[in-house]
């Protein structure tokens, strides 16, 4: 993780944790215990959870201790009366959609994991080194829905969001016209008590309710453009299989891309590999500077050996060749729990402080000293 940026002062962000309690809030939880930027200082979960203090409320899954001073927090109602400068969701779907828009309304900064307002005409589905300039999208919609210093950004779907880091240096570099994708999920990407183990043990269940027609819609979104009034797709046609397999961590997707302009398995490589984020982007604690990381070994990569690369943010693509129906065909995994979710909201959180979104002084009574107008980039 990259360092705190210098010139500013002690104050950082009070961050929230709508649905601190499930396996993407805990993650939240645990990244943000030493981030450089955001202090938790609110967890929030269901009427099972709330009232009681963390450790006790939450099922801890992170293969790291739970931090002390989150355990000590009481868990609150969802209520958007909470002591923060804005929050994140790790919402169930179920009850997402109409908690996120009565926070945003409440003129909380809304940074989501959850699919209910991701494919809304003014809301961005945001992955900063594809999209960034989407952010521009809140005008409008702060705008149209009448809100002060509240808005709703998402981030896409697990699988989607390891996807659209390959295919934006293709976009760029080629043109993208077809994508078919076909995916080996992880158990932890269906939420703690998502698969039963009688399911999954052994077993391979060619079904995820929902889950093709994120793929097939949300990278339209993501590779397309904002025009300053609307979302402009990108057109590319995509087709997706979607499975869940009896692993962990780490969702695996097998894809073939048919470009525009011709590309041998090495141009595609050499895309990938030297696909570079801005240095705004770069200067962000989360951010890596390459988010796709190519590798040569033919039996790579693979969820236990490559989940954790650029601290599991990386897009990892291997297994680069030609296609006889398409054109080129690969390999790619990403960590679902934190490229896919977790670190992807931090990210976005994080692009959001930097252009100055997370600077409305919300609630001042309750503010202890200014919060810092600017961030300095690092490098
Ligand atoms: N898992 C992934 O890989 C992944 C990736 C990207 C996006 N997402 C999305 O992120 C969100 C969270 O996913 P997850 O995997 O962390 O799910 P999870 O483990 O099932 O956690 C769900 C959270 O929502 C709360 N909740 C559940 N039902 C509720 C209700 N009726 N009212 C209020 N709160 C309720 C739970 O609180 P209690 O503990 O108090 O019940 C818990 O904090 C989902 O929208 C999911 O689609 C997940």
């Amino acid at each position: 993780m990259n360092p705190a940026p210098c010139g500013r002062d002690q104050k950082r962000w009070r961050a929230g944790v709508l649905g601190a309690t499930g396996i993407v809030g805990q993650r939240l939880v645990h990244l943000l215990s030493h981030h450089p930027w955001f202090e938790l200082t609110e967890v929030a979960a269901s009427e099972r959870s709330a009232g009681r203090p963390y450790a006790e409320a939450v099922r801890w899954h992170v293969d790291a201790p739970l931090p002390p001073e989150a355990g000590d927090l009481v868990v609150k109602h969802l209520e958007p009366s909470l002591d923060c400068d804005f929050v994140f969701s790790a919402l169930d779907s179920g009850v997402a959609g109409h908690v996120e828009t009565e926070f945003a309304r409440a003129d909380y900064p809304v940074v989501s994991n959850c699919k209910n307002h991701r494919m809304e005409p003014d809301v961005p589905l945001l992955v900063p080194e594809v999209n960034a300039a989407h952010l521009d999208a809140l005008v409008e919609q702060k705008r149209r829905r009448g809100w002060d210093a509240g808005f709703i950004v998402t981030n896409p779907n697990c699988s989607t969001a390891g996807l659209v880091l390959a295919l934006k240096p293709l976009a760029d570099a080629f043109g993208l016209e077809q994508v078919f994708v076909v995916t080996l999920q992880a158990v932890s990407g269906a939420g703690y008590s998502g698969v039963a183990s009688l399911d999954i043990l052994g077993n391979v269940v060619p079904f995820i309710s929902g889950e093709e027609e994120k793929m097939e819609t949300e990278p339209r979104k993501l590779l397309g453009a904002w025009d300053g009034a609307k979302f402009v797709d990108a057109g590319v046609r995509v087709s997706a299989q979607c499975t869940r397999v009896p692993v962990q961590d780490g969702h695996l997707e097998c894809v073939s891309v048919k470009l525009r302009k011709k590309a041998s398995p090495a141009d595609v490589r050499e895309a990938l590999r030297s696909f570079e984020v801005s240095a705004e982007l770069a200067s962000l604690p989360t951010a890596l500077r390459h988010p796709v990381v190519v590798l040569d070994e033919h039996d790579r990569p693979q969820p236990r050996r490559d989940l954790n690369a650029g601290n599991g943010m990386a897009a990892v693509v291997g297994r680069v060749r030609e296609c006889h129906l398409l054109d080129v065909k690969f390999t790619l995994l990403s960590h679902n729990l934190v490229r896919g979710a977790a670190g992807a909201a931090l990210l976005n959180a994080e692009l959001l402080a930097a252009r100055g979104w997370l600077n409305a002084d919300r609630r001042p009574a309750q503010r202890e000293a200014p919060l810092p107008t600017e961030v300095v980039s690092k490098n």
